[in-house]
């Protein structure tokens, strides 16, 4: 374990295990659509490149860039640093993220891919905080549910570290306190 890392919360076997029943979840409800998987830069590119992997028939995959700024419930804005390549109009779109915290984020991606003219758009992520969330917002996939701390490994950082451990840890808050 990495000193910065106070408690390993999933280790790399138990991770996988996760993925391949989300992967057999999104397989089993997706066979008759056409699905595009998007992912959300730059901390859904591990996990997602794991779950496509995981899911046993042909779908489109796409990143977008976006981050979150601004603390009061509704006023962040959604600064998009990469826009879609894949037109998602009247698919079935799975937003994928490493983790569901405050829910702004994936809340304005949602809206934004309505009005893009995606049929139904849903969210799959590694990791849930249903006590950080700040907007009405669920996954309909979600790998683990965690407690409200700061989390790093798998696609996590903190300052852009830490995204390729190959498990998922709580980081020492002395190192971003
Ligand atoms: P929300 O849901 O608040 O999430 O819009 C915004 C972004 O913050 C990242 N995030 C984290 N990253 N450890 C991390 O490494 C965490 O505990 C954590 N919580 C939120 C996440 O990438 C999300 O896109
Ligand atoms: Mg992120």
């Amino acid at each position: 374990m990495h000193p910065d890392v106070s408690e390993i919360l999933l280790t790399k076997e138990e991770i996988a295990q996760r993925v391949d029943a989300l992967g057999r979840q999104i397989s089993e409800n997706y066979r008759d659509k056409d699905l595009l998987v998007v992912g959300v830069l730059n901390g859904a590119a591990i996990f997602l490149s794991d779950l496509v992997r995981a899911i046993d028939f042909p779908c489109q995959l796409d990143f977008v860039g976006a981050s979150s700024y601004g603390d009061t419930a509704e006023s962040g804005t959604l600064t998009m640093t990469k826009a879609p390549s894949v037109s998602p109009k009247g698919k079935s779109v799975l937003l994928v993220e490493d983790i569901l915290d405050t829910g702004r984020t994936l809340q304005r991606l949602v809206d934004y891919y309505r009005e893009l003219g995606a049929e139904d758009v849903r969210i799959c992520v590694m990791l849930d905080k249903p006590e950080a969330h700040r907007v009405p917002i669920q996954a309909e996939y979600v790998g683990a549910e965690v407690g409200d701390a700061f989390i790093v490994g798998y696609g996590l950082d903190y300052a852009q570290r830490y995204r390729n451990l190959p498990y998922i840890g709580i980081l020492k808050p002395e190192i971003y306190a």
